[in-house]
């Protein structure tokens, strides 16, 4: 694995196969960040286009980076070379634009293209600013999608930590398996570490590590099965209002595994 880009913050980023908690961890590691006094600010980036973390945090937001790609890619079609000029010295600014200040935290939502096609130099140039806005913040956490693509190709090259959420499945094993053969093999992100989170556990803990074992793949931890979590999915409620729970101890013990470094906290002491 590569060596850090930035060594003054620290990029987590979840991911993992479709419906295994990404979301719901991103929003409870979040609380707990913000418990803390030791998280500095916080960036949330949204990179799922569902963009599911909003309501699991309770917010909603202005604008997207989908409808500042939009925009960018509408005046590129309209081929004016100035209005092309002018728009790359304003980049930074667009992508400010989208940043949603929010109580104790800002969050940027990537949210959807409708323009259909590849739009390598537009993601390439958007990637670069948001690279750039995150290097003003300390602590930062990207929720996203099972594939690793979408994040390197429209939010970040580089992570320090990724962590990969699994369910107590085999095909939730297997896609981390291929995870990590996308990060080690096909080096289709640069990270420093990664590390397995197994989430709706309902004990068969000693069988997980043996499985995370045979994969080469370090456990951040074991999330129990919580009902809380369940129901406050099922009627709405923002999953940052979770009340104490054991599940909330399990992942404040991931914060401290995985953000909560001596590196991380020597910098802020600092
Ligand atoms: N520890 C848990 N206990 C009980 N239910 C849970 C737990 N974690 C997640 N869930 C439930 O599992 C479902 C999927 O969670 P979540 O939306 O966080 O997954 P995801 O990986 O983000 O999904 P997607 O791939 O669609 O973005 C939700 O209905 C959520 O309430
Ligand atoms: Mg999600």
């Amino acid at each position: 694995m590569s060596e850090s880009a930035n060594t003054s913050n620290r990029l987590v980023a979840v991911c993992g196969k479709g419906g295994t908690g990404k979301t719901v961890l991103t929003a409870m590691m979040t609380k707990v960040l913000l418990e803390s006094d030791k998280a500095g600010n916080l960036l949330l980036i949204d990179a799922d286009p569902a963009m599911g973390l909003l309501n699991a945090l309770g917010v909603t937001v202005r604008r997207t980076m989908g409808q500042i790609r939009e925009e960018i890619i509408k005046t590129a079609k309209r081929g004016k070379q100035e209005e092309k000029r002018q728009l790359v010295d304003m980049l930074d600014y667009m992508v400010l634009e989208a940043l949603n200040e929010m109580d104790g935290f800002a969050l940027l939502a990537m949210g959807r293209t409708e323009t259909l096609g590849c739009f390598c130099p537009v993601n390439a140039l958007l990637r670069g600013a948001i690279e750039t806005l995150s290097q003003s913040f300390d602590t930062i956490l990207i929720d996203g999608e099972a594939g690793l693509e979408q994040i390197n190709r429209q939010v970040m090259g580089h992570v320090d930590t990724l962590i990969i959420v699994t369910d107590a499945t085999s095909r939730g094993i297997q896609t981390a398996a291929q995870i990590k053969r996308m990060v080690q093999s096909e080096r289709v992100i640069q990270c420093e570490k990664m590390g397995l989170v197994f989430n709706r556990v309902q004990g068969n803990e000693e069988l997980l590590k043996q499985s995370a074992q045979e994969l080469g793949l370090e456990v951040f931890g074991y999330i129990p099965h919580d009902e809380n979590i369940a129901y406050y999915d099922l009627v709405g409620k923002p999953i940052i209002e979770l009340p104490a729970s054991p599940s909330l101890a399990a992942v404040r013990n991931i914060v401290e595994k995985c953000i909560f470094t001596e590196r991380f906290s020597e910098r802020l002491r600092n």
